[in-house]
């Protein structure tokens, strides 16, 4: 199935999705996609075809986001937990997504006519080299495309990631290209793999778990979150409207604390501006390496 398709939407779904509309809508959306292994338990079909089902599902997802106004999503497609399941499951999954990101690219035209721009984060080092060129080259035929965003978290967990961030300017230390006290919060978001994006408003988890694993844990500190018993290839509109009110009831509450964290405007010094300026470029040389090595070969 293909990433992008149109689903329509009945004429009671259509006037619900209007209501929303007149609210508050989030722009940035995050989704624990969890249960489909439930479900595919349920339906008495192999766990493969649920995580097939769950791509499907989140095709789906995306079709409703864009119709609802929300320009950027999140979703959790593949933890580096994930790795201790079966081989044949984590082969199932590579397998998954290698076709999916196959397709992605030809529909390269649909992408750009949707202007929808395509983010893999997560640790590529963790994945076979093929499949790295094929985020490669998605990241990089879709980065100027600027309507919409999807952030596909792949051999991703938060501790890594943050990890990663501290190992980056513990180099820039060493390196001389900050000082210790240049540390702040803020220098730290703009070494996460996330420094492209502002933090989610609204993170949806399915299947009745209530837990975060390990996802965007730095990311969600102000983060509406809505916990839903559903599994996720039987998520629905409904399901997500739903959220999307529950969302719209905490607005003003979470509207105060954004007012008390952005009243101390960040600024940095020049030092810090030309370190992160040189960790953004040197990533961004990174994945075009990962992309040519596709061309030449
Ligand atoms: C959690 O359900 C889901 C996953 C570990 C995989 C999510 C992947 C997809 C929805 C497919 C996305 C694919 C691409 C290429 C973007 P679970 O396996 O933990 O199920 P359970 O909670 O019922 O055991
Ligand atoms: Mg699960």
């Amino acid at each position: 199935m293909s990433w992008i398709r149109e689903y329509t939407l009945n004429w009671f779904q259509l006037l619900a999705l209007k209501i929303i509309r007149t609210g508050h809508v989030p722009k940035h959306v995050a989704f624990i996609m969890d249960g489909n292994r439930r479900y595919a338990n349920k339906q008495n079909v192999a766990k493969i075809e649920g995580h097939v089902r769950g791509f499907d599902k989140l095709a789906e997802t995306l079709s409703w986001c864009r119709d609802l106004g929300i320009t950027e999503v999140t979703v959790y497609a593949f933890s580096i937990e994930n790795y201790n399941r079966t081989k044949e499951e984590v082969d199932g999954l590579m397998e998954l997504a290698r076709r999916k990101f196959m397709r992605l690219l030809e529909e390269k035209d649909k992408l750009v006519e949707q202007g929808v721009c395509i983010r893999v984060i997560g640790n590529l080092s963790l994945l076979p080299e093929d499949m790295r060129k094929l985020f490669a080259e998605a990241m990089i035929i879709t980065k100027n495309n600027n309507k919409a965003t999807l952030n596909l978290a792949f051999a991703y967990t938060s501790r890594d990631e943050i990890t990663h961030a501290i190992k980056d300017i513990a180099g820039g230390i060493k390196h001389t290209d900050i000082l210790p006290e240049d540390i702040t919060e803020d220098l730290i978001s703009h070494c996460l793999y996330t420094y492209k994006s502002l933090n989610p408003d609204l993170l949806i988890r399915t299947s009745g778990e209530v837990r975060f694993s390990d996802f965007l844990l730095w990311q969600i500190s102000n983060t509406c979150v809505y916990f839903t018993d559903v599994l996720w290839p039987e998520f629905s509109v409904w399901n997500l409207f739903s959220a999307i009110f529950y969302y719209q009831r905490c607005y003003s509450d979470l509207q105060k604390v954004a007012k008390v964290q952005n009243s101390k405007p960040i600024v940095h010094n020049d030092r810090v501006s030309m370190y992160i300026n040189k960790l953004h470029h040197e990533r961004q040389i990174m994945i075009e390496n990962m992309y040519l090595s596709t061309v030449q070969s």
